[in-house]
């Protein structure tokens, strides 16, 4: 694909052009940060750079954290107690860890969300958006392996469970439950190995994230009205864009400025707001917490894990006809993964020919719908399984699915979109008119 046509990096000095024969560093950076962004970008671009802040945050306290804790059953939780009362400054750094958490997801789900909404997913962005998934998966496994760590009751109990789940494979799950455990139970070798993974996967997120950034540089940014940058000429391309370079840094920074403002006040007035208070109880194996729930960013799954009971009719059939071997246990499971792979695939799904969601009528309640079905599913996952939350769940689930497998393909054939702007130029200037037009507006 031809790129955006713009002004690269010209060694001037002997100096410069000495190191751009060796290492052409600066060029890269420049042309990283110089990249024509298109100019309609609105504030729902902003979560990118939140969500690189959050690593770098998770990076910098969790090296701290890990140099005061002891991955040992018998001093895991004491040492984390060691950190909050002993260690300088320990509190803020697990505050900031535990919650710079959270802020992770809520910032994913946004990101993940404009995405689905602006179709950035659509091609030529399927690569960008296929590495973002499995970052997605990475970011799961890291704030799950991470949870267990302060060794309080959810953590032995969330890991008791999220690790069952494997066992309800057929056959081979037992073989590897023990596998991923180290042994028959959650014990010490389940809490160091997942603490040298806890350790390991940032770094794997980080090396996604360069991945994905030199993705969505190779094919330019989407952008709200989702037409692309006229890459064909000099003139169009200059007019669809501005340099990332003073403008969209200073528009990021300030952004992250405002939701830096609302974590600090939560990670310090309220820290254990979104905590769960039996984690401060040391895990006991012999005492089951009487509502095992995981962290709230798993809870829309978790609600899809809990929603597949032996009494729907879908996996009394299933159960029929593999003669037993998918159980209602395995179901979930599989429902579970399914709902995330199935993103996966998006870039297929949606049949329209139009990307952003703005120009699509039916689209857009259709994709609302299922923003209020993520929220709901939030809500089924943390409550006990009872009353009307496992029939709800079910609604929630059976829509998840249906918005990928049937809505967004069918859609693409019924839906009579809106006109699209031609240029993106037009697009800023509905919103900004240009100073010479508003002014004869107003004569
Ligand atoms: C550590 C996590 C991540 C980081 C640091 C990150 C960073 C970024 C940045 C800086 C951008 C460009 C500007 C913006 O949209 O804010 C971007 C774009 C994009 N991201 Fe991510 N991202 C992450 C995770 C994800 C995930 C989980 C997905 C979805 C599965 C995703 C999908 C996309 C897509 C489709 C675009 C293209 C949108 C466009 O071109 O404007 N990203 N990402």
């Amino acid at each position: 694909m031809a790129g955006i046509p713009h002004d690269h990096y010209e060694p001037k000095t002997g100096v410069e052009k000495w190191l751009h024969e060796r290492l052409p560093v600066v060029s890269i950076l420049y042309d990283t940060l110089m990249i024509p962004t298109p100019k309609n970008l609105n504030w729902m671009w902003i979560w990118g750079i939140v969500l690189a802040f959050c690593l770098a945050l998770q990076l910098a306290t969790g090296i701290v954290l890990a140099m005061h804790y002891t991955p040992h059953t018998s001093m895991a939780f004491d040492s984390v107690e060691h950190i909050m009362r002993d260690v300088n400054g320990g509190w803020a750094l697990r505050y900031l860890h535990a919650n710079g958490a959270s802020l992770f997801f809520f910032a994913v789900y946004l990101h993940i969300f404009r995405s689905l909404y602006y179709g950035s997913y659509k091609a030529p962005r399927e690569v960008t958006w296929i590495v973002g998934m499995l970052i997605y998966l990475v970011m799961m496994a890291t704030g799950f392996l991470g949870y267990v760590l302060p060794w309080g009751q959810m953590s032995f109990w969330g890991a008791t469970v999220i690790t069952g789940f494997f066992g309800a494979i057929p056959g081979i799950g037992e073989t590897i439950q023990t596998w991923l455990l180290g042994g028959p139970a959650v014990d010490n070798a389940t809490l160091n190995r997942f603490f040298s993974l806890h350790y390991l996967l940032p770094f794997v997120l980080a090396g996604l994230v360069i991945v994905h950034i030199w993705a969505f540089h190779t094919t330019g940014n989407n952008n709200p009205s989702g037409v692309e940058v006229r890459r064909g000429s000099k003139a169009g391309a200059e007019k669809d864009t501005l340099p990332f370079w003073p403008y969209f840094v200073v528009k990021d920074l300030f952004a992250l400025g405002v939701v830096l403002t609302i974590f600090f006040a939560i990670t310090y007035f309220m820290p254990n707001y979104l905590g769960h208070p039996d984690n401060y109880t040391e895990a006991n194996p012999l005492v089951t917490p009487a509502h095992i729930v995981p962290e709230w960013y798993y809870l829309p799954f978790y609600a899809i894990l809990r929603a597949f009971t032996s009494d729907v009719w879908a996996v009394q059939l299933v159960n029929l006809v593999t003669g037993g071997i998918v159980d209602a246990k395995f179901f979930g499971v599989i429902a579970m993964f399914a709902s995330i792979i199935v993103m996966v695939f998006v870039p297929w799904l949606d049949t329209s020919t139009v990307r952003s969601g703005k120009y699509r009528p039916s689209f857009k309640w259709w994709f609302w719908l299922l923003a209020v079905d993520f929220v709901v599913l939030t809500w089924c996952g943390s409550q006990p399984a009872e009353g009307m939350v496992p029939v709800i769940s079910l609604i929630g689930a059976s829509y998840w699915f249906g918005y990928f497998l049937v809505v967004l393909p069918l859609l693409g054939v019924f839906e009579k979109p809106l006109p699209v702007p031609a240029t993106i130029e037009e697009d800023f200037d509905a919103h900004y008119p240009p100073k010479d037009a508003s002014a004869s507006a107003a004569e």
